[in-house]
């Protein structure tokens, strides 16, 4: 059966961790649904992760479709949660209602995630749940903001701005977001967080007491060249990758692949 957005809050009072992995294509899609996570993200890291930028900054709506249907032509039970890209939700509300409608129409998604607490986001957050569009929240180093933040540096490490984490968390699950990330924040402060909240909490890079764990799949894979402190690669493909792309160059070149017609 696919899973929906209150089932994760039933998750989290039954005690059940969340898994959650990131997706931008069809076949990683299909692989890792049918691997039975709970949620499949198409994050913006697919702009750095697949489209090869430094940031997630560059990353357009219409990439973000793009990748988005194929993801979702290999998802038949997770639900799929689609990021809104920078700048396609920050100016206004009816901003924020164009691109995640546009999200939902065009790519078969169920939920959008998009980033920050502060209180016009809250606001943005609210006016989109009243019209049906369920969404997840993204605090503590959201990587939209990293000019801002002078880098991926890990948020929430002082008291007034672990307070101010709280207190977006907190704010979001009043306007009705289904779930929130928790991304490189002290593992005390996630855990306040999580005690404090009703819905789940999704943390990476936020320690072992989140309702849930998210991993970017190109790191879980070891396909990517650079990956965070706190993600875990639980194979090296990109190594992989490469042995299968050696072999095949000197198989061609000593005229061992494809094998001659003339031999059989
Ligand atoms: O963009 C992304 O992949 C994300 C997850 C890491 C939470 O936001």
């Amino acid at each position: 059966m696919a899973v929906n957005t209150q089932q994760l809050t039933r998750y989290k009072k039954e005690g059940r961790l969340i898994t959650v992995l990131t997706a931008w294509d069809y076949l990683i899609a299909q692989a890792i649904d049918q691997a039975g996570v709970d949620v499949i993200m198409v994050g913006d890291s697919l702009a750095m992760v697949a489209l090869g930028y430094d940031t997630t900054i560059p990353l357009t709506l219409d990439e973000m479709i793009h990748h988005a249907k194929a993801v979702r032509r290999g998802v038949k039970a997770a639900l799929l949660v689609v990021d809104l890209p920078f700048m396609t939700y920050q100016e206004s509300p009816e901003q924020a209602m164009r691109s995640a409608g546009r999200v939902l129409k065009e790519t078969g998604a169920q939920a959008v995630k998009l980033e920050g607490g502060y209180p016009a986001m809250v606001q943005t957050v609210a006016r989109l749940i009243k019209a049906g569009i369920p969404v997840m929240g993204h605090v503590g180093l959201t990587p939209q903001s990293v000019h801002q933040f002078g880098g991926f540096r890990q948020q929430g490490k002082s008291s007034k701005s672990g307070e101010r984490i709280l207190q977006e968390a907190i704010a979001l699950e009043q306007a009705g977001a289904f779930a929130i990330v928790l991304e490189h924040i002290p593992e005390d402060l996630a855990l306040r967080i999580s005690q404090k909240l009703i819905i789940p909490t999704i943390g990476i890079g936020a320690g072992a007491h989140c309702d849930g764990q998210v991993l970017v799949t190109a790191d879980l894979l070891g396909l990517s060249g650079w990956s965070p402190p706190f993600a875990k690669a639980y194979v090296n493909l990109r190594e992989t990758i490469a042995q299968a792309a050696q072999a095949f160059c000197t198989e061609v070149r000593e005229h061992q692949f494809p094998e001659s017609d003339a031999k059989n």
